[in-house]
């Protein structure tokens, strides 16, 4: 009996040590916590971690490049085995993959896209994102729709589309690329944009309703025929602002088209109660599976075409953005 006993002891032991030496490990560096976007993508990554038995920690960078590669170092010394990470500087990610190289470590660089000639310096560097002129063009082609189905939206009659523009983190690929191509969508849409006012908000609520309020203030509400915004976060900021101003309150004659892009739940609810026309999804969802799974994969020394992504360049795994609106305004 005592032997069955200390038989099945060692057997469970084995077994454990083994589940344990097998474990991959993820150490995946979010630039900051407190983002609203982030929060959805780190949910999708520690589920799929879950689901393929995988262990993650998470470590918020809260904004500071520093702090960051002070927790990338202390993942490494942990011995994880494959990084993502999620740069605050995306263009100071040649240390991190320099280091992670250095150690023959796999990284995942998710949402924050670092320069091509980074990632060719190192074959287990991937990126895992959304293309980020495509959410620019589908958040302007939000607004031209609304303009072509709504010719009272252009108030001043003169043809043209009067836009303010609240842009996200200065130097993030989203805030450069979604700026551009908004406008340009609109321009071929066959409308001319005309920019009265933009200013960097930094992907954040508060300050874009500081600066909107600033724009309402300088501009006169009644002058602003749509506002772009390069999350939805800014957007939402920029609908309190207006809301202020009893604009967007749900009476047609004071109302000014509102877009954003992520489609946060937030964003949602705000586009049912008829405050803002429209959003773009950025897909947290996929982009946090394919980043985990690709992780895994690559930790694993597995087959990195059995994931259910398409690796395009052997670098990058691009998830499609979709236009979100609500019913039809009337
Ligand atoms: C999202 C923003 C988010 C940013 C963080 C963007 O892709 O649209 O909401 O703040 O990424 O890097
Ligand atoms: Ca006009």
């Amino acid at each position: 009996m005592r032997k069955i006993f200390l038989i099945s002891l060692i057997f469970i032991l084995a077994l454990t040590f083994t589940a344990q030496a097998d474990e991959i490990k993820i150490g995946a560096c979010i630039y900051r916590f407190n983002d609203a976007f982030m929060l959805r993508f780190r949910n999708a990554m520690t589920d799929e971690a879950a689901k393929l038995g995988a262990k993650i920690e998470l470590s918020d960078g809260r904004d500071d490049q520093n702090v960051q590669n002070e927790q990338i170092d202390a993942f490494i010394n942990d011995g994880v085995n494959v990084l993502i990470i999620n740069p605050v500087d995306r263009m100071a990610s040649q240390p991190i993959i320099d280091k992670a190289k250095g150690k023959n470590i796999p990284v995942v660089f998710i949402n924050r896209e670092p320069a091509p000639e980074m990632l060719n310096s190192y074959e287990k560097a991937f990126y895992v994102g959304a293309k980020a002129e495509e959410s620019g063009t589908e958040a302007g082609e939000l607004i031209a729709e609304y303009f072509k189905k709504n010719p009272e939206a252009d108030k001043n009659h003169d043809g043209k589309i009067q836009f303010v523009l609240l842009k996200g983190q200065n130097g993030h690929q989203d805030m450069i690329l979604r700026s551009k191509y908004s406008v340009e969508a609109i321009k071929n849409a066959g409308f001319e944009p005309v920019e009265l006012a933009s200013a960097i908000a930094n992907w954040d609520k508060l300050q874009a309703m500081q600066i909107m309020n600033a724009f309402t203030m300088a501009i006169g509400p009644e002058n602003i025929e749509a506002v772009i915004a390069n999350n939805d976060e800014m957007a939402l900021g920029a609908i309190e602002a207006l809301k202020n101003n009893d604009y967007n309150k749900g009476d047609k004659n004071f109302y000014i088209p509102v877009v954003g892009v992520d489609a946060n739940a937030s964003a949602l609810e705000a586009m049912d109660k008829g405050e803002m026309l429209g959003t773009v999804l950025n897909d947290a969802d996929n982009q946090g599976i394919a980043a985990v799974r690709l992780a895994n994969a690559l930790a694993a020394n597995g087959d990195i075409k059995a994931i259910g992504y398409e690796i395009t360049e052997n670098k990058y795994i691009w998830i499609p953005y979709q236009k979100v609106t609500r019913g039809e305004k009337k």
